[in-house]
């Protein structure tokens, strides 16, 4: 058994050299979803709606090798990525965006004076207890400030287990996970203390601003 972190890490490395990094999100053998760390790498469409709703200094929560993060330092905003994986923290970095290797429920800088927070990609399923994590973003930023999360489609439900990345014939230990549903949302953030502000759907992707 290997840690979730070596095999999201050796698949970061490829996608970095541009090579197919298909990774397997499973629950108990049944396959969940399939992750493609080079997805990661590049900027895509609906991702500027994103960050064309960010104003002031950002927190961007999981931020992988950084794209969001480099993308509105390029931009003038200033921004922070946090990420456990050494490997994300450093391709953040050479991306030309500040990280720090942490882990996002341990003391960070600025907290409760963030104007955004980022949980993009999923990472609304980090720690599989979605009212913790919003209410830890919540935390995070000023009282005026806002958090922008993507979540599943609608039609999809919640869902809330234990999970293991696969790659290749590697599986990983064993850890939480949660998916949340568009028409989830709202009552999720209302349990961390936010309000939903704002939905949006753009390349068949679902977001949702909370303040
Ligand atoms: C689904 S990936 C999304 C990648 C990223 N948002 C991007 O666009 O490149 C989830 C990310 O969250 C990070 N992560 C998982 N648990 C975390 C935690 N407790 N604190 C900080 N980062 C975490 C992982 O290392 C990974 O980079």
């Amino acid at each position: 058994v290997t840690t979730a972190l070596a095999l999201y890490d050796a698949a970061l490395r490829r996608a970095g050299r541009g090579v197919a990094a298909p990774l397997h999100l499973v629950n108990g053998g049944r396959p969940l979803r399939q992750l493609d760390a080079t997805r990661f790498v590049q900027l895509r469409r609906a991702d500027r709606s994103v960050l064309n709703r960010c104003a002031g200094p950002t927190l961007d929560l999981g931020c992988g090798p950084g794209r969001l993060a480099a993308a509105l330092v390029a931009d003038g905003v200033a921004a922070l990525g946090v990420d456990v994986s050494a490997v994300a923290v450093r391709a953040t970095r050479r991306r030309g965006a500040p990280a720090l290797r942490r882990n996002l429920f341990a003391r960070l800088p600025g907290e409760g004076r963030w104007r955004r927070a980022l949980l993009v990609d999923g990472n609304i399923g980090i720690g599989g207890d979605p009212v913790r994590l919003l209410a830890r973003c919540a935390e995070l930023v000023a009282p005026d400030g806002e958090v922008l999360v993507e979540c599943e489609p609608p039609a999809q439900s919640s869902w809330r287990g234990p999970v293991a990345l696969v790659d290749g014939d590697r599986t990983s230990e064993v850890f939480p996970w949660a998916f949340v549903s568009a028409a989830d949302l709202a009552a999720c953030a209302a349990r961390a203390g936010l309000r939903e502000l704002e939905s949006w759907t753009e390349a068949g992707r679902w977001f949702a601003r909370l303040g």
